[in-house]
């Protein structure tokens, strides 16, 4: 027997990715404006993840609806309808069906390139942060003109597919309300499950019905357009000092030097130790060890993204310890991080800061700080001066910090700031820190109890 309406799956798929393309279209609008103004990026940067996420379910769920359209054949159209309208209605089908792939799977091309405008990216696709979503074609490993050639030609026809699809959508839901109110078919409500196509409205009802469905039509499109136009805001333009992207307000930079204070160290033209003769005596006997009370320390990294300041720890690192406040000069602190073990609790920063770009774990798995030289300032502020060996560079990195030693119970904290620039973090992306702050801050604290 011939069907006289679509299957359920047919038309759970049809609307689920009609009303997902519907939406997705003033989002990618909007994003794409939005990522470049200070108000917006980063709610833009959560609308990149989320436009990804749908546009691949989108993808997904259109193959499969090819699948279950080349098993299921749809009810015919009606025998009344010229055979320039079926045909016109069969190549806008057919024309749907190769959109609804190829504008998602253009998409997911240009994003694998990891290109955007004149600069390489580095940005995980997360669905709906649940798992990381595989680069196409190992892009990301092409050279950068390929990189920057496939996201050009992959964008452009994203965005061509896009408004094609519009414009296809407007074309399509006029026929279908053509063939409800003039031709009075089965043809829509063959999709409408529960529409009746039997009852014949007199002149005044149709009238009402159009009007309601125009008012509904204008209004969708023009919502559509509201939406796609570019957000009122400021550009970003990054200041020399990078105020606004600075730390955020919980960093207090060391206080400046007081002329009661003695002279400053000699900074060594090289890394190590200052000369000998510029180094307290050491003392006899080797200065104690120190055991790191875990639970109550703490090393955190600081400072924004999008504007947004943001604050993360690494859950995994040991340190060597021998202090004697009596003997500065034997007193050192080797401190060994896991680079993989930094935690936010954003995925899209954590995944972002494992790759090779930011951390490199796979190939630098730890960074270590190592101090060379530390003197006391006055009462108990304390200055250690020591290299941080990241990503196989050795940066001379100051370290200030205050200590407090009760009986055997010694607790220590300092602040630094490091640069990305220095230390070679996010500098093919965002070296222009347009999306994360050009210096990170150090907070460290730890409590140690004396060796036995
Ligand atoms: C049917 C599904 C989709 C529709 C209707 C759609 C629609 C759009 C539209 C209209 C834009 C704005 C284009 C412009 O401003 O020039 C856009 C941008 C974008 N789309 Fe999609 N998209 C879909 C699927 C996808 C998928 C699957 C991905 C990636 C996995 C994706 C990634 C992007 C990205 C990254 C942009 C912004 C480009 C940029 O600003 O650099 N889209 N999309």
């Amino acid at each position: 027997m011939t069907r006289t309406t679509y299957s359920a799956v047919a038309i759970v798929l049809h609307w689920a990715i009609a009303i997902a393309i519907v939406g997705m279209i003033p989002l990618g609008f909007w994003m794409h404006n939005a990522i470049d103004a200070r108000e917006t990026q980063a709610q833009a940067i959560a609308a990149y993840q989320l436009h990804k996420s749908i546009g691949l379910t989108i993808l997904l769920l259109s193959v499969v609806r090819l699948g279950w359209r080349i098993v299921n054949p749809p009810p015919p159209l009606p025998a009344a309808m010229a055979a320039w309208e079926k045909f016109a209605a069969h190549a806008v089908h057919w024309i749907f069906y190769a959109l609804i792939i190829a504008l998602p799977l253009s998409g997911w091309i240009y994003v694998s390139a990891q290109w955007r405008g004149d600069a390489p990216l580095n940005v995980p696709t997360l669905w709906f942060g649940l798992f990381n979503v595989p680069h196409l074609f190992a892009l990301p490993h092409a050279a950068l003109e390929t990189r920057a050639a496939v996201a050009d030609a992959a964008m452009e026809a994203h965005e061509v597919m896009a408004k094609g699809a519009l414009a296809l959508l407007v074309l399509h839901v006029a026929a279908a309300f053509k063939h409800h109110i003039y031709d009075r078919d089965h043809v829509l409500a063959a999709m409408v499950p529960g529409l009746d196509r039997t009852a014949a409205p007199d002149a005044r009802r149709r009238l009402a019905l159009i009007a309601g469905f125009a008012a509904i039509f204008i209004a969708t499109i023009s919502a559509i357009w509201a939406f796609a136009s570019p957000p009122h805001a400021a550009p970003i333009e990054i200041a020399a000092d990078e105020a606004p992207y600075d730390l955020p307000h919980t960093y207090e930079p060391p206080a400046p030097a007081t002329p009661t204070e003695p002279a400053p160290l000699p900074r060594v033209g090289v890394l190590g130790n200052p000369p000998a003769a510029q180094a307290p005596a050491a003392q006899d006997s080797a200065p104690p060890a120190w055991i790191v009370d875990e639970a109550a320390s703490e090393i955190a990294f600081t400072g924004t993204h999008a504007a947004v300041a943001f604050r993360g720890t690494f859950t995994s690192w040991r340190a060597d310890i021998r202090f004697d406040p009596d003997n500065l000069a034997g007193s050192r602190a080797v401190v060994t991080i896991d680079t993989a073990s930094a935690r936010d609790g954003v995925s899209l920063h954590e995944q972002s800061l494992a790759g090779r770009e930011w951390f490199d774990v796979a190939n630098h798995p730890t960074a270590t700080y190592r101090t060379t030289f530390i003197r006391r300032r006055e009462g108990n502020e304390y200055q250690a001066l020591g290299v941080l060996t990241i990503k196989g560079r050795d940066i001379e990195l100051d370290l200030p910090f205050t200590l407090t030693i009760e009986g055997d119970r010694a607790t220590m904290t300092g602040q630094a700031r490091i640069s990305r620039e220095a230390a070679d973090l996010g500098q093919d992306s965002d070296a222009d820190a347009h999306y994360v702050s050009r210096r990170i801050g150090v907070e460290v604290r730890v409590v140690a109890n004396r060796a036995p």
